[in-house]
């Protein structure tokens, strides 16, 4: 599998897949990083690996369109087949879902269709769940809504903080994005898994 991921932030599911490749776990190359902010330290672990990375600055482009049409290019150029958003802040349009239809995957930090958008993990604080988790899907126009692909559940505890239950949940983000992405190549979704 010719992997393109894209990520905003800290990237630690970048990581978490290009260590599932290292350990023959997850039979793919990344071929490409494609990041969106000048500081994220997606980019730092992308040259650790020898991934190339490339920075596209939506805010150089006069539209979400116009900047997808680059994302899109970019993912071309370096023979992309599949899309991994993995932290990807941005919404996405027609161009680029068009561009790899069923095959660009993202991961959020809660179970949805509970807790869609940004701060998914302070909403589930906020509405007192006792189960929080996260979600792996494909990606179509409406925001956090594709069809899900993995599943995985943790215990929100009494003392959390955001800062704790995010970490709890990104355990089992790095677990189950590298075999959701394995899922999804070969066509068996609806593949859940719960712990
Ligand atoms: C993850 O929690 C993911 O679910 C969300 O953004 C976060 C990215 O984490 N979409 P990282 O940058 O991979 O460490």
């Amino acid at each position: 599998l010719k992997l393109g991921i894209m990520a905003s932030g800290n990237g630690s599911n970048f990581e978490a897949v290009a260590e599932a490749i290292k350990n023959k776990e997850l039979a793919a190359q990344i071929k490409v990083l494609i990041y969106n902010n000048s500081s994220a330290k997606a980019a730092v672990r992308a040259e650790n690996w020898s991934v190339p990375s490339v920075f596209l600055d939506h805010r150089k482009y006069k539209n979400r369109e116009e900047f997808d049409r680059e994302i899109v290019q970019t993912l071309r150029q370096y023979d992309v087949e599949w899309v991994i958003m993995a932290g990807w802040m941005r919404l996405v349009t027609p161009i680029l879902i068009d561009a790899f239809p069923d095959k660009i995957i993202n991961i959020h930090p809660s179970l949805l269709p509970s807790f869609k958008g940004i701060n998914a993990v302070e909403q589930a604080l906020a509405a007192g769940v006792k189960i929080a988790g996260c979600t792996v899907h494909l990606v179509c126009l409406e925001m956090d809504s594709g069809a899900i692909l993995m599943q995985a559940a943790v215990p929100v505890l009494p003392d959390d903080t955001s800062e704790t239950l995010h970490a709890r949940i990104q355990v089992e983000e790095h677990r189950i994005l590298p075999q959701a992405i394995a899922l999804a190549a070969q066509r068996q979704p609806q593949a859940t898994v719960m712990y």
